[in-house]
């Protein structure tokens, strides 16, 4: 049995782990042999694919990023309606030439959706999910997203005491797309006063009367963790909108944080490395049952798998009545 593996979409820590438990297990306990496509389906159309061995995977546990390369390549995307769209047939002429029965898609919803595409096509595939974002449908967690919060609420921390000497209020913005999930969980690790998402709706008077009752607690200074995701006039990024709305209601003196790709560097939480290896896993065990068409889910503490088109083109997104924000509302923090 041959399978082929590619990481597809923006990196985050926890890739490299995923590709050492599936080639350990594939080579060590299922005798199979495994192939890195290198920069997401990009390999599969320009044939940069190699051999990964045993040694292959030395060091990868740790080790941030991929090291296949990544691209935001979608094959199934026409480049306009009138041209024809060669770039499936590419692949599977790829994957014969190579003998490859199987492919391994490690990837967040853009890399779902293309997975299930595949699979109309006749090319068995299973897929890992992949994102900081935490928003792909089925699994109550991807790895990256536990070691983006942490990067998160570490930078929240360090907010707090420049925050407190300055009687300032600071916003920092956070990544995570469409969904709420890294500021809800980073700004609840790193006691966010004020935490906005795009799940919720905000009122920017709300959020100003938060910050002077804080103030007449005895609390001259305010932590606003923001959503790149929320929704701002035309062009604006969040944290700088928020700022500027902030200081024009309060009066207070504002500063704005943008953290940016540091949430997708480093390396891999030792959750993120475990759930990880057990995805890997779980993918290769899979193949070995011949039960493609997959996607491996973390579902409570149990790793199990949902059918790709039940995923596919689906977001996960956070709720009202979550428990992190409905505790969160109980202690008095505003979510908008
Ligand atoms: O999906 C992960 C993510 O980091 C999002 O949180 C962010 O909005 C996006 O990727 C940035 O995309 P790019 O890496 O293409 O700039």
């Amino acid at each position: 049995m041959k399978i082929g593996i590619l990481t597809s979409g923006g990196d985050c820590p926890g890739i490299n782990a995923t590709i050492r438990g599936v080639c350990k297990c594939a080579l060590n306990y299922y005798g199979m042999e495994v192939y890195g496509i290198h920069n997401g389906f990009r390999g599969l159309m320009d044939g940069h694919i190699n051999r990964l061995t045993e040694e292959s995977t030395s060091g990868l546990l740790t080790l941030g990023g991929t090291i296949l390369g990544t691209s935001r390549e979608k094959p199934f995307k026409k480049a306009s309606a009138s041209l024809s769209n060669n770039k499936p047939s590419l692949i599977i002429k790829t994957l014969e030439e190579y003998g490859i029965d199987c492919l391994v898609c490690i990837g967040g919803n853009g890399t779902q959706k293309t997975a299930a595409k595949l699979m109309e096509v006749g090319i068995n595939v299973v897929s890992i999910p992949k994102t900081i974002d935490n928003d792909v449908w089925g699994t109550d967690f991807s790895f990256g997203f536990d070691s983006a919060v942490s990067i998160a609420a570490d930078a929240i921390d360090r907010l707090h005491s420049t925050a407190s000497s300055h009687q300032r209020v600071m916003v920092i913005e956070v990544m995570g797309h469409k969904a709420g999930w890294l500021a809800l969980y980073s700004g609840m690790a790193g006691g966010g006063d004020i935490i906005l998402m795009p799940e919720i709706p905000f009122d920017i008077h709300k959020i100003g009367d938060t910050i002077i009752n804080r103030l007449k607690k005895g609390k001259p200074y305010s932590i606003v963790v923001v959503a790149e995701g929320i929704n701002t006039p035309e062009g604006k990024k969040a944290a700088q909108y928020i700022a500027e709305e902030i200081e024009y209601e309060t009066g207070f003196e504002t500063r704005e944080t943008v953290l940016g790709y540091i949430q997708r560097g480093g390396s891999p939480t030792a959750f993120d490395r475990n759930l990880a290896t057990l995805m890997g896993g779980h993918a290769v065990e899979l193949i070995s049952k011949g039960q493609y068409g997959r996607m491996v889910a973390l579902q409570g503490n149990k790793i199990d798998s949902i059918p790709l088109t039940e995923t596919a083109g689906k977001l996960r997104l956070v709720t009202e009545d979550h428990e992190l924000v409905v505790n969160g509302r109980k202690m008095g923090i505003c979510f908008g």
